[in-house]
């Protein structure tokens, strides 16, 4: 179903805003499949310029826009983003109200678009725990947008690996105690079928803005054999340019997923 890294691709289409310069001396056919990115350093670029940490949110949904539009041109596959973490209800509530804000004033604004570009939207996460407008309004656009064919863009909101994890352990848990599953069939695919990622492929590529290496809960089961990309830029500095940078350097990557060739 999904394209496979680097061979028996699909021909991809010949898109006129592939003529664009940017685009040049990337090769499609070595472009990840799964993209997943940790956006992180708002607050910093944000302090930097002695603006308040907010600031730095708002200008990172921008970043965002222009980075899924490379990721529609060059039409990857799947891309992943972190929005909000588990861990980050740690803040200031000023802060979480202004993200949260701010996720539905980004939904709404554009829905139609998203929908124009033929995403498939989708939400990773603990969504019941969000607001109702934003559980609403997140609702109506993953609806809308069902039999849209692009980009898979999926949006890591209240995300925490290890929670879903535990939320996938509880269902076998759940459906092995209930006689529904036998203990056998509990394997790779079956766990896979019970994350928030069911159906879409392993994470190819992790790419982390602001310095800091580390995955801070995100993606631990699918990120197994991902490729990492990190640059001290802070996220509302992250340009196209960057992006197509990361995604060449992965296309020189050589992935051996354990064995002894290359893939
Ligand atoms: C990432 O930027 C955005 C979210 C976590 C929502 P940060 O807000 O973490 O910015 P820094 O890392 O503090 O600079
Ligand atoms: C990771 O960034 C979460 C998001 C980008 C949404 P954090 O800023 O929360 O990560 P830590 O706390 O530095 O590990
Ligand atoms: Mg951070």
């Amino acid at each position: 179903m999904w394209k496979r890294i680097f061979k028996d691709s699909p021909p991809l289409e010949a898109k006129e805003a592939l003529g664009n310069p940017l685009y040049q001396g990337i090769d499609r056919e070595r472009l990840p499949v799964h993209t997943a990115l940790i956006m992180d350093g708002n607050g910093r670029w944000a302090e930097g310029r002695g603006l308040l940490r907010t600031a730095g949110h708002s200008a990172g949904v921008d970043a965002l826009k222009q980075i899924l539009k490379v990721a529609i041109d060059l039409e990857l596959p799947a891309l992943t983003v972190y929005a909000f973490s588990t861990e980050n209800w740690k803040r200031p509530s000023a802060e979480v109200d202004f993200l949260m804000r701010l996720f539905v004033d980004y939904l709404t604004k554009e829905i139609d678009e998203m929908d124009e570009d033929n995403i498939k939207l989708r939400f990773l996460g603990r969504m019941d725990e969000l607001s109702p407008a934003l559980q609403d309004l997140a609702r109506t656009a993953v609806n809308r947008m069902a039999d849209n064919t692009g980009l898979r863009f999926n949006v890591a909101m209240n995300y925490g690996g290890q929670d879903e994890i535990l939320r996938a352990t509880r269902e076998i848990a759940r459906r092995v105690q209930a006689g529904e599953t036998p203990l056998d069939a509990v394997d790779e695919n079956l766990f896979e079928s019970c994350l928030y990622t069911d159906g879409l492929p392993p994470v190819d590529l992790v790419i982390r803005t602001s310095g800091d290496m580390r995955l801070s809960n995100f993606l631990l089961w699918q990120a197994a054999y991902a490729e990492f990309w990190f640059t001290d830029k802070n996220w509302p500095d992250f340009t196209p340019a960057l992006f197509i940078e990361a995604l060449k350097d992965f296309g020189k990557r050589g992935r051996r997923f354990g064995g002894l060739t290359n893939k």
